[in-house]
């Protein structure tokens, strides 16, 4: 009775054939009922875990940003955002903005990245609008890494929200060590609450 054992193996190898060949899209969701107009304004990136090399090496030094985010001009298109972030570089205030163009689900986005040369997938993951957001990125090609990202409309997050942001990283697979909470700095931060 050997068939029936050799076609149930074939639908399971065909099975998990099947689970390969979906592009490997991280595990993500959105916020249900995304409202992206309560979403705008100012955030402060309080919470960072990635295995982006670039993390890895500069993880210590990386103090907290600021993160604008903005309706795009109309001629970039519908429910486009621009975020602008400002940060300390070498004891300079850097400013860099990107676009995300709505992917998907509302809560779901996308941009290339000149830089890296790469599109990044954004996912706003949960948010209340009014204290926190979680955003979960996730960057293909050979440069391919993910990242979880706590906004706090505050530069000094709850203690509640910061363990809710460690949660959220390590469902992401993250150790506790990868989790980073960048200290405020007086700098580039200055003149926001
Ligand atoms: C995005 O916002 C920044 C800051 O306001 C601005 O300098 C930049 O031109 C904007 N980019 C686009 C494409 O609108
Ligand atoms: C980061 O993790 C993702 C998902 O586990 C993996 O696909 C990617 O190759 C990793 N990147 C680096 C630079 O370790």
């Amino acid at each position: 009775m050997a068939a029936p054992r050799t076609l149930w193996m074939a639908l399971v190898l065909l099975g998990a054939l099947g689970v390969l060949q979906t592009p490997a899209r991280a595990q993500a969701s959105v916020q249900p009922n995304f409202r992206q107009d309560q979403f705008l304004g100012r955030w402060f990136t309080a919470g960072l875990a990635s295995n982006a090399s670039w993390f890895r090496e500069k993880k210590a030094a990386l103090s907290m940003c600021s993160a604008v985010v903005a309706p795009a001009p109309p001629g970039e298109g519908d429910g486009v955002l621009n975020v602008t972030t400002t940060f300390l570089r070498r004891d300079q205030c850097e400013t860099r903005s990107l676009l995300l163009r709505p992917a998907g689900p509302p809560g779901c986005y996308s941009y290339t990245s000149l830089y890296w040369g790469s599109t990044q997938d954004v996912w706003v993951e949960e948010t209340d609008y009014g204290e926190y957001a979680l955003l979960y990125t996730v960057g293909t090609g050979d440069r391919g890494f993910h990242m979880a990202t706590l906004y706090s409309r505050t530069q000094t997050p709850r203690a509640a929200v910061r363990e809710k942001f460690t949660t959220f990283a390590e469902a992401k697979g993250f150790a506790e060590e990868d989790v980073v909470f960048p200290p405020r700095t007086d700098k580039c931060l200055e003149g926001h609450q």
